[in-house]
């Protein structure tokens, strides 16, 4: 019959210690291995831009306008992400330029996002079939308001969305996502 004695007790004290150790360590690899995944996940002050956020392309990285231009062509419209994460789209201009606004790509009808369709020259909603045209006005239902509007800027190449506030310059109406 096996007696416990008090020797073992600090034995079981060391394994404990020791357990806890390992745990310390585990815990710690794991929270140094999610260090930069809740980074990533903490969106980083807003900064210029009157206030706007920065674009970002679709791997999260903050979007410049000479980068941009070096791949997307007069006329193109292509997403990042925008005010809250929305898709919107920048529009590039004849001059070589990043238009002044963009187009928030989330159907008015029920939230599908939107392609830009260049042959078609409009945005055609695949969900119910919808219609926008280049500058994102509703063309045919069901969706009942045109996409919403985003301002852009660009700062030392930095691009940057802000909410568009002015009239809606497609129907000389107030914006209706404000
Ligand atoms: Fe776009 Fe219905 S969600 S047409």
């Amino acid at each position: 019959m096996t007696q416990m004695t008090s020797s073992d007790v600090p034995g079981m004290g060391r394994r404990q210690f020791m357990n806890l150790l390992t745990f310390g360590s585990v815990t710690g690899v794991a929270l140094g291995a999610l260090y930069p995944v809740v980074n990533y996940f903490i969106p980083p002050r807003p900064a210029g831009g009157g206030g706007g956020t920065s674009a970002k392309d679709e791997l999260g990285n903050p979007v410049t306008a000479s980068g941009w231009l070096s791949n997307h062509p007069n006329g193109d419209r292509s997403l990042v992400q925008g005010l809250k994460g929305d898709p919107t789209y920048l529009i590039v201009e004849e001059e070589n330029a990043i238009g002044s606004y963009g187009i928030n790509a989330i159907c008015t009808h029920l939230g599908c996002v939107v392609p830009w369709n260049s042959g078609a020259n409009k945005f055609m909603c695949p969900c119910h079939g919808s219609q926008y045209n280049a500058t994102g006005k509703v063309v045919r239902g069901p969706a009942p308001l045109s996409l919403a509007l985003a301002e852009v800027s660009v700062e030392n190449d930095n691009v940057f969305v802000s909410q568009w506030k002015e009239t809606d310059f497609r129907t000389g109406e107030k914006p209706w996502w404000v």
